[in-house]
């Protein structure tokens, strides 16, 4: 994904640590907190037997929940391509690359798991409704296409899973060993 780097993040002037602006810093950690709890959500709602009304409403939560925060992540991309991303402390050139690697599939995973979960949900007679508001259907009952869609969701769900990790140990490496003040950037 091209999201444009800029200078246009405001500069902390008391520590010097350029930073994301205040909308960036809640997006990211609003985001976090509710793919976190997403993950957490879809990994333990698909292991309950089969019939019982707490899954249902648990799925029914997922998907609410799901789609706010698909939300919230088109409302973060069109914040980034509009107040860009303050200018990196320096580092080698593989760790540029790798870090916007990592972000720019994070923003990838983060479109394709609401997508692929909505559509699923689509060729399903259950159709998404989003905190009870009934979502339109992109398509129609399909059990093929349905279980397509769910194994893309399920995959995609380890791939950003292991992306979280990367990021979040790179993170920790740039705070704990470069001491580089990069985690003061995201931080309230
Ligand atoms: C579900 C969890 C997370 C997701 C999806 C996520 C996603 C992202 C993305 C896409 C960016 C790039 C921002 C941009 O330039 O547009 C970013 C930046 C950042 N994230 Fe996360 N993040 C997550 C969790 C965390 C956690 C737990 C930490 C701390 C340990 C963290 C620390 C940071 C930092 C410090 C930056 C700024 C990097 C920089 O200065 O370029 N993130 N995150
Ligand atoms: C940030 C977004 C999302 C994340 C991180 C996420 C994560 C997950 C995970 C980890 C699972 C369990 C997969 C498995 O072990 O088989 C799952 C299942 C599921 N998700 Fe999501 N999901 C997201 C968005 C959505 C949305 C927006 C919908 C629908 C509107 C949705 C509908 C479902 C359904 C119906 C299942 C059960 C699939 C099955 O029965 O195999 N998800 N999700």
């Amino acid at each position: 994904m091209n999201i444009a780097h800029s200078s246009a993040a405001t500069l902390d002037a008391s520590a010097g640590v350029p930073r994301y602006s205040r909308a960036q810093i809640v997006l990211h950690w609003l985001i976090a907190l509710g793919i976190i709890a997403m993950l957490g959500i879809g990994l333990y709602m698909v292991g309950l037997p089969k019939g019982l009304a707490f899954k249902s409403s648990l799925i029914n939560f997922h998907k609410s929940l799901g789609m706010t925060v698909f939300l919230l992540v088109l409302i973060r991309i069109v914040v980034r391509l509009v107040a860009g991303r303050p200018p990196l402390p320096p580092m080698q050139a593989w760790q540029r690359a790798a870090a916007s690697m990592t972000q720019g599939l994070l923003y990838v995973a983060m479109i394709f798991m609401p997508l692929t979960g909505y559509l699923g949900s689509s060729f399903n007679k259950f159709g998404t409704h989003f905190w009870g508001i009934p979502l339109p259907m992109w398509g129609w009952d399909d059990p093929g296409l349905r279980k397509i869609l769910f194994a893309l969701h399920t995959v995609s769900a380890w791939v950003l899973i292991a992306l979280i990790v990367l990021h979040v140990a790179g993170a920790l490496k740039h705070q704990l060993i470069d001491r580089d003040r990069l985690m003061e950037r995201m931080l309230p």
